[in-house]
């Protein structure tokens, strides 16, 4: 690919060498009936600019929560988690949605895709709320549908879309605002192995493109197609 795909949004006082992700030391326990759960129990974790990194482990290991912590859909009890170079912790949801929608892609093992609207407004509609004018988000739809193979479905709606198809609809949202990170949870989970390898293709199209990739998988065949992978167990990173 190439075209502007991997331009990215840097903060201020941001340089080439912040790393994309900086964990340290972070915790996040969860009430339950019978005992709290400890989803993360001192988690460091650093993933460079323009690496495409794997979490695998077990399932009830931690791997969404270390995701969703890293994304400020969720909050640490203790330790720190930066994204290009900004303090992520403790922050309140205006600052979080503002953060994530300029910084941060998110693709989930069900697509979340809005059902009732066709494939390019599912890329307008959030590119206008990052901040674009209309007609700049739909000619930036239009180049990302194309790039993902996309561009005759335009005005399709997800329902007569593949598996495969509708993950690659979600990686494209995920990229209108070029965020500088992409998460992705399980994003093969759902598919079948065919529509897997196209969306594994695409990550590595991206990783290649400069993109900085965190994606969770069970599949070693997924993970392999990563730069590097990481295994949790128990809430640790265990290499
Ligand atoms: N919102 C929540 N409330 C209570 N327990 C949770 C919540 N989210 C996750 N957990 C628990 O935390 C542990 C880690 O969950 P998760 O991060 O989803 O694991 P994984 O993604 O590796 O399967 C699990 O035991 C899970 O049940
Ligand atoms: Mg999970």
């Amino acid at each position: 690919m190439s075209t502007d795909l991997s331009t990215e949004n840097l903060s201020p006082g941001e340089s080439a060498e912040t790393p994309a992700v900086r964990v340290r030391g972070a915790r996040r326990t969860f009430e339950a009936e019978l005992a709290p759960v400890r989803a993360l129990r001192g988690v460091d974790f650093d993933v460079a600019k323009g690496e495409f990194v794997a979490v695998m482990g077990p399932s009830g290991c931690g791997k969404s929560t270390l995701l969703n912590v890293i994304a400020g859909l969720d909050g640490v009890d203790d330790g720190t988690i930066e994204v290009a170079g900004e303090r992520v912790d403790g922050r309140d949801e205006d600052w979080l949605a503002r953060f994530r929608r300029h910084h941060i892609g998110f693709v989930f093992q069900f697509f979340n895709l809005l059902d009732g609207v066709s494939a390019l407004d599912n890329l307008v509609l959030p590119g206008v709320l990052g901040g674009m004018k209309r007609r700049a988000a739909e000619a930036r739809a239009r180049d990302l549908l194309d790039l993902l193979g996309l561009g005759d479905r335009l005005q399709q709606v997800p329902a007569v879309l593949s598996g495969g198809q509708r993950q690659r609809l979600a990686i494209a949202r995920a990229l209108v605002n070029q965020p500088s990170l992409l998460l992705a949870d399980e994003p093969t989970g759902a598919l079948d192995s065919e529509g897997g390898l196209e969306v594994l293709e695409l990550f590595r199209r991206l990783h290649e493109d400069g993109q900085t990739i965190v994606m969770v998988t069970h599949a070693a065949e997924v993970a392999a197609g990563a730069s590097r992978s990481i295994r949790m167990r128990d809430g640790r990173i265990e290499s």
